[in-house]
Formats: C-alpha cells, structure tokens, sequence
C-alpha cells in the first residue's frame, strides 16, 4: 500500500498501458482518475478496478478540458497528488511524405497535452502546497531517431526534454517529474503499429512485432504490467530525491 490515501490521474488510461498504472496504482491504495478522451471506455476501465477509480472526461489538446479534469479531481478527492501523463499518438510516413496534419496532431497530443496537463497539475500541487509527484511517459522512440518514426521519435525527444525542465523548476515546490522510456509494448497500441508497418516497409501482418520482439535482449516485447513497478515507485515517498529523470524500462533495448 505504497500510495495508500494518495489522488492520481492518469492521462489516456481507459487502457493500455495507462489502464494497468491505474490497476496497479488502485492495488496500492490510491484513488485514481481515468482520464481518456474515450469517455464510455474510461467509465468501463473503471468499473473493471472498482471503487478507488473514477472516470474524467479529458482531451488534452483542449485547455478548458484540461482544467475541469484537475477540478474533478480536486472536488472529487481533495487534491491531486499523482499525474500520469500517458495519452498520446503514434503515427508513421518516411521523412519526404510527413504530412502537416499528422506533425501538427501528434505534437499537439504528445507534447502540448504533457506540457499543458503537467502545468495545469503544478498549479493545483502548488496552491495545495503539499508537493506532488509528475511521471511522463517517454519512449525508446525519444532516445534516438528511427526511419519512419520521424515525428513520433521527435515528440517523446521533446517529453524527455521537458521532464529535465519542468524537474529542475517544480522541484522547488516539492513537486517531482520523472519520465519512463518504454521500449516496445505488447497491447492494441502494438496492433495498429504493426499494421502501420506492415503497410509502409511491405511485410505480412504480425511481422514486425515478431521482429522487435526477438531484438529485445531480455528476449520478449515488454507487457504494461512490466511498467508498473516503476511508476508506483516514482510516485511513491521513495523517490523524492529522484527528479527530472528518465528511465528506460525495455528488457535492455537501451543503455544510458
Ligand atoms: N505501447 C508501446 O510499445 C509504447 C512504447 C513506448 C512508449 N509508449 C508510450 O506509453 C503511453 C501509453 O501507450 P499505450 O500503448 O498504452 O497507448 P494506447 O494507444 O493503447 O492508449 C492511449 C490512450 O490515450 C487516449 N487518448 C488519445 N488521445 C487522447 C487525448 N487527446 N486526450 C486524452 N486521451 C487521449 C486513448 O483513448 C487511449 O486510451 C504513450 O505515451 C506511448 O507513447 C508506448
């Protein structure tokens, strides 16, 4: 019960990843917002967990949304004291087709929405005045560029970068951002990447994600329940002298 008491949300955690944070997170005795622009799944995911999980409806692109989810979670709990800043979009084109509608989205999800919703969620930290705990989700995707993945590779560059900032700058308020490089993750997210694959480099379905998954050195892809351990202890008082930091939890894909 290492975050028994405690008031999370979590940003796109109607599932995926995000929804196994709130499972576990729920598992440790906090309350917790699932925060999804899917507000019909997000009231599921949080029936599936029970009573220490409630569902907010969020579009992080939108800043009027994004204040009411921290007023939510504020009316609903008190204060927040865990943002989880998951939602975001992958998309994929060779550099000489990128196209200004997908840059355009998937920086305003990935990028703006972490900044906007860390901001918003400071302020609230702040005039509480009990500190708090940030955790973005990066990606090995920010740790070097890929073929292919120029804009999604370029967002979580950006998540990575703003995690150091927004550390060294909230630190003072007690407030700790930290961020997780996953490497790659089984789930629908993998389904849809995989397809995109198959489509751009001409393979069989399933191909690449057979691929990645025999590169990864500890010999599978990653599962979101792999993820869980790290994100309870960032959020946790075992990290408080940890700040503006970037894991990588990817069976080794990445060293630094
Ligand atoms: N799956 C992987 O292999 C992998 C690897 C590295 C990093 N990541 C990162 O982990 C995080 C979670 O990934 P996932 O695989 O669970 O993704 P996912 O696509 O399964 O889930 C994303 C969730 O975000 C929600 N969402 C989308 N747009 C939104 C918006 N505008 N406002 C609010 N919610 C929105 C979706 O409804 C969905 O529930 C992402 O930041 C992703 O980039 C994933």
């Amino acid at each position: 019960m290492r975050l028994q008491g405690k008031s999370a949300l979590i940003t796109g955690s109607a599932r995926g990843i995000g929804k196994a944070f709130a499972l576990a997170y729920a598992r440790e005795g906090a309350t917790v917002a699932i925060a999804d622009i899917n507000l019909d799944a997000a009231k599921t995911t949080a029936e599936e967990i029970g009573p220490n999980a409630y569902a907010v409806k969020l579009d992080v692109t939108d800043q009027a949304s994004i204040e009411a989810s921290i007023k939510a979670v504020e009316d609903k709990t008190g204060g927040l004291d865990i943002l989880i800043n998951n939602a975001a979009l992958f998309d994929l084109a060779p550099i000489v087709e990128i196209t200004r509608e997908s840059y355009d989205r998937l920086f305003q999800i990935n990028v703006a929405g972490t900044l906007f919703m860390l901001q918003a969620a400071a302020k609230s930290m702040i005039a509480r005045g009990e500190g708090g705990k940030i955790i973005n989700m990066a990606s090995q995707a920010g740790r070097r560029g890929e073929a292919l993945v120029g804009v999604y590779c370029a967002t979580k560059a950006a998540i990575i970068s703003l995690t150091q900032s927004a550390g060294l700058d909230l630190i003072k308020h007690g407030i700790n951002v930290n961020a997780i490089a996953p490497g790659v993750v089984d789930g629908e997210h993998w389904e849809g990447v995989d397809a995109l694959f198959a489509k751009h480099e001409n393979r069989p379905r399933g191909e690449k994600k057979r691929l990645v998954g025999e590169q990864v050195p500890y010999g599978r892809m990653g599962t979101a329940e792999d993820l869980t351990g790290m994100a309870i202890f960032l959020a946790s008082s075992e990290a408080d002298y940890i700040l503006a930091q970037t894991y990588n939890v990817d069976g080794g894909n990445w060293m630094s």
